[in-house]
Parts: structure tokens; C-alpha cells; sequence
């Protein structure tokens, strides 16, 4: 057994108390549905969909994978109602770019009722999506949601949840013995420190691996971090990088996140002509008047 403080949660010699302070009052419920989770997990159930047209068996490691399935009718999502300008607007619409279709309908399917309740995080998609021959590991620091995303993930097969780091976690499960793996770095960010360890977590993960996918999410709240990012990985050898960004608004210190985006290496190479068509699809119906979006292949194969 790990050791853990009074809070029941484990403890890292790398965290101060105050960084635990903050990584306990981060719960993903509040977010959950939003306009970023849109953009992520519809990415993801794309990539995760691709990966499986080979029978050959998938290793999926969630680095940061939260609670599974979101209640958006309880006080966590009611009390910021963020889902409302991400998931709500898009479940009623007829007409939808192709990368949004299945991930749409499933969430249809989840929600029996006409209205909209259960929203799946990035372990409900996997959970969904996987097959007798693909494995999952899911690390969640937080001692309440790991609890959740045991109870959400128990009849799962060949998934391990880990309540340790996922970053030296995933270092640690690299290669994956299927040669075949997907990773999501989701972190919340609210340690600044995240910035540069999820980046550099990920070119390290690379240089062990480089034939995986991995997916780093990240927010627009001050651009300079994003610039940060995007100039580590131009000072790496990482290879075949692409980033996706959708702007809600235009840049801003005072608007919180106005943005979000993702890098991704060895994105299946459908992506870049399914964004083209999803950015400006998420720009006109979740974005104001000054939303904006790009597409940028950082690195080549
Ligand atoms: C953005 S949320 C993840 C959302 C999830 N991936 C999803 O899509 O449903 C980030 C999560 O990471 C957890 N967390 C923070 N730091 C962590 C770390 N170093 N290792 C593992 N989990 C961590 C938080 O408790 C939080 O639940």
C-alpha cells in the first residue's frame, strides 16, 4: 500500500501540501460535458475506433482518467453548468460533422430518457469501445473518483486502476507488450507545473515508444503556456505531431479557459481531414462572434 497523508490520499514527495490542497479541490464533475470534453473525447472515440480496425490487441493508458461516467443533473455540473455551452447544444442537431456522429449517438443511447444526464468521460469511452484483447490502465489520484472509476470499471476486463502519478506511471507501463497503445494525458492544470511535465512526460514516452498515440489535452487560459509547450516539443525529436485548437473566444487573462486544444502524435491520418470539417463546425455553434480555430502539423513524419 502506497503511503497516504490524513486525507486518505497518497502522498508524492514531488507535491507540497499545497499542491495537494489543490489537486483534492479539483473534481473533472464540474467540467464535465464542456466545451474542451468535446472536443477531447470525440477526438479520442475517433482514435480509439481506428486503432481497433486491427484485430491485433490495443493497450490504452489513461494518465489522468478521472471518475468514468459524469451525472450532468447533479450539484458538481449544475453548479457551473458548463456542459451547456459544450455537449447540450450539439445533442439535438441533425446534421454532424462525421467525427461527431458515433460519439453523439452512443451518448444518445447512454441517456435513455429524452433528457440529457449521464456524460461519458475518457474511461467510460474506452470501457465502451474495448475488446477481449485490449487492456486498460487507468491512474486517478483523487481518492473519490478512483473509488468511482473502480465501482464504474469493475465488471471491466483487463483493466488495472492505479490510484499513483499518472505520469511516471505511464513511463513505467512503456512499451506495452501489444506494441499496439494509446495514451491520453488529461491533467487539470490547475498546478502550473503541469504545462511542462505533461509535455515533457510525453516526449520521454515517445523516445521509449514511438510507435504509440498519445493524445495531451490542454487549455487556453494564457497563451504564453501553449507557446511554452509548443516550443519544447519543437526542441524534441518528436516526429509526426499535429495540434488541434478550438477558440470559444479570443485571448484572454480575465475570461478563464477560452479555449482548448490537443497535441497528438501519430494521429490516424483520417484526423486532419475530419478536424477540418469539426472546428469550424465547434466554432459556429459553441464559439462567439471572435471564435477561431487551428490546424497545424508541428511536426512532420
Ligand atoms: C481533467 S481531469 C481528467 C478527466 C478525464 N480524463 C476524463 O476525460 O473524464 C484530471 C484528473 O486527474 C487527476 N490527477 C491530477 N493529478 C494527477 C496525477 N499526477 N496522476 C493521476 N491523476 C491525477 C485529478 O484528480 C482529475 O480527476
Amino acid at each position: 500500500m502506497p503511503p497516504q497523508n490524513t486525507h486518505g490520499y497518497i502522498t508524492d514527495s514531488t507535491l507540497s501540501l499545497l499542491e495537494e490542497s489543490i489537486l483534492l479541490s479539483y473534481r473533472h464533475a464540474f467540467h464535465a460535458g464542456n466545451f474542451a470534453d468535446v472536443l477531447k473525447h470525440s477526438v479520442l472515440y475517433f482514435v480509439l475506433e481506428y486503432m481497433q480496425q486491427k484485430d491485433k490487441g490495443l493497450t490504452y493508458i489513461d494518465t489522468h482518467a478521472g471518475a468514468g461516467m459524469y451525472r450532468l443533473n447533479e450539484d458538481y455540473a449544475q453548479k457551473t453548468g458548463e456542459y451547456k455551452q459544450g455537449i447540450e447544444p450539439l445533442m439535438g442537431l441533425n446534421e454532424l460533422p462525421k467525427i461527431l456522429i458515433p460519439y453523439i449517438q452512443w451518448i444518445k443511447e447512454i441517456n435513455t430518457s429524452q433528457s440529457l444526464n449521464l456524460y461519458p468521460g475518457s474511461s467510460a469511452i474506452a470501457k465502451h469501445l474495448f475488446r477481449y484483447q485490449d487492456s486498460a490502465h487507468l491512474f486517478e489520484l483523487h481518492p473519490s473518483d478512483n473509488q468511482l472509476l473502480r465501482k464504474f470499471t469493475q465488471s471491466a476486463k483487463n483493466t488495472f486502476i492505479h490510484q499513483a502519478d499518472g505520469y511516471k506511471g505511464l513511463l513505467s507501463l512503456l512499451p506495452p507488450p501489444s506494441r499496439r497503445g494509446v495514451v491520453l494525458i488529461d491533467p487539470p492544470y490547475e498546478i502550473k507545473s503541469d504545462y511542462k511535465i505533461a509535455v515533457k512526460t510525453m516526449i520521454e514516452s515517445y523516445q521509449k515508444f514511438s510507435t504509440g498515440t498519445y493524445i495531451l489535452w490542454y487549455p487556453v487560459v494564457d497563451r504564453k503556456h501553449v507557446e511554452r509547450m509548443i516550443k519544447d516539443f519543437a526542441n524534441s525529436n518528436v516526429k509526426n505531431l499535429l495540434q488541434i485548437e478550438f477558440c470559444r473566444q479570443t485571448d484572454s487573462y480575465s475570461f478563464g479557459m477560452t479555449g482548448t486544444g490537443l497535441f497528438i502524435i501519430n494521429p490516424p491520418w483520417q484526423l486532419n481531414e475530419y478536424a477540418q470539417k469539426l472546428l469550424p463546425f465547434l466554432s459556429q455553434k459553441l464559439g462567439d462572434s471572435e471564435s477561431f480555430h487551428t490546424l497545424t502539423q508541428l511536426k512532420e513524419e
